[in-house]
C-alpha cells in the first residue's frame, strides 16, 4: 500500500514513527513539501518517505491519503483537489466533519482517526470514527484503536483529547512549586514524570475498579489526599475543569 500525508507537521511526524516501528506493510510514504525542513528531516531518516512535488501529486500517488492539516488550511486546499473515487480518506482534522470533508472532497470514502503525538510509540488510544474494519487495522499496529459508530459521540473524544496540554501543565505546576520548596529542577522533574507514570499505569493495571472507586482507594479517611481533595472540590478546581470541556466541546460540531 502507498499512503500520504497532506500537511507535514506534529501529528504526520509521529504517524510515521510509529509506522516505521510497527509491521505495517507499507510500500511508499509520500509526504507534502511543507513544512520543508521537517519533510527533508523526516525523508532523510526514514527510507520509504518521499517528499511530493505537490498536493495533487501526492493524492494521485496515494491510496490512502491522511489529511494532516489544520481546519482553516483545509478548508481552503480541499476543494481544489481531485480525490479519485478509489481514494481513502483518513482525516485528523478536528474541526471539519464528514458532511463538510465529503462536500470539499467529493468523495464519500471517508474515516475520522484521532491519533495522539503518543502514537509515536505505538500506544495509547485512537479514536476512529465511523466504524471501519480495514482503518481499525491499521490502527492497531499503532495503538489501541476505539471505533465510535456515531460522529456525533466522537466530539466527546475531540474534547478530552484536548487536554493535553492542561494535563502536562499539572505536571509543570506541581514541578515547580516543589522548586519553591528548595528542590533542584531536574529532580523536582524527574520525580514527578515518574510519579504521574506509576499512577497512569496503576490505573490501567487497576482494571477491576471503576475510576470512582481508585479515587476512594487513594485516599485514607482524614488522610493527606482526602484533604487535598476536598479542597480542590471546595474550590472548583473540577467544576471548572467540566466547564472548560464544554466550552471546548462546542468547537467540535458535527
Ligand atoms: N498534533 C496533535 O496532537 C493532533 C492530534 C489529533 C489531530 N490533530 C489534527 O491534525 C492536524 C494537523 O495538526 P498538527 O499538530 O500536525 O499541525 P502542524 O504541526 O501545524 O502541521 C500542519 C502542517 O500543514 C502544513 N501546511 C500548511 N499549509 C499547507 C498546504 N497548503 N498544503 C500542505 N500542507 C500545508 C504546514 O506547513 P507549514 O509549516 O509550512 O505551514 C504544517 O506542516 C490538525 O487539523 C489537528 O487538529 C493533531
Amino acid at each position: 500500500m502507498i499512503i500520504g500525508f497532506l500537511g507535514t507537521g506534529h501529528i504526520t511526524s509521529s504517524v510515521i514513527e510509529g509506522i516505521s516501528k510497527s509491521k505495517l506493510k507499507i510500500k511508499k510514504i509520500y509526504i507534502s513539501p511543507r513544512n520543508k525542513s521537517l519533510a527533508k528531516k523526516l525523508s532523510k531518516r526514514f527510507k520509504k518517505v518521499s517528499i511530493s512535488k505537490n498536493n495533487q501529486q501526492l493524492v494521485d500517488k496515494s491510496d490512502w491519503i491522511f489529511l494532516a492539516i489544520t481546519p482553516s488550511v483545509g478548508r481552503k486546499i480541499l476543494s481544489k483537489l481531485h480525490f479519485r473515487r478509489n481514494k481513502k480518506i483518513i482525516s485528523f482534522i478536528s474541526t471539519i466533519n464528514i458532511k463538510e470533508l465529503k462536500k470539499f472532497t467529493k468523495n464519500n470514502n471517508l474515516t475520522r482517526v484521532i491519533p495522539l503525538p503518543f502514537i509515536g510509540t505505538r500506544k495509547g488510544p485512537i479514536i476512529i470514527c465511523p466504524i471501519n474494519k480495514k482503518v481499525k487495522s491499521f490502527f492497531s499496529h499503532l495503538g489501541s484503536p476505539i471505533e465510535i459508530k456515531n460522529e456525533k459521540l466522537s466530539r466527546g473524544f475531540w474534547s478530552t483529547s484536548s487536554f493535553m496540554a492542561p494535563y502536562y501543565h499539572l505536571y509543570l505546576n506541581t514541578s515547580n512549586w516543589l522548586i519553591s520548596k528548595g528542590i533542584k529542577r531536574k529532580e523536582a522533574e524527574e520525580y514527578i514524570r515518574n510519579l504521574f507514570l506509576a499512577l497512569s499505569f496503576d490505573a490501567v493495571n487497576k482494571k477491576k475498579l471503576s475510576l470512582k472507586q481508585l479515587v476512594l482507594e487513594s485516599q485514607t479517611s482524614r488522610g493527606t489526599n482526602a484533604y487535598v481533595l476536598k479542597e480542590l472540590k471546595k474550590k472548583k478546581f473540577y467544576k471548572v475543569q467540566q466547564k472548560v470541556l464544554n466550552s471546548v466541546f462546542k468547537k467540535f460540531k458535527t
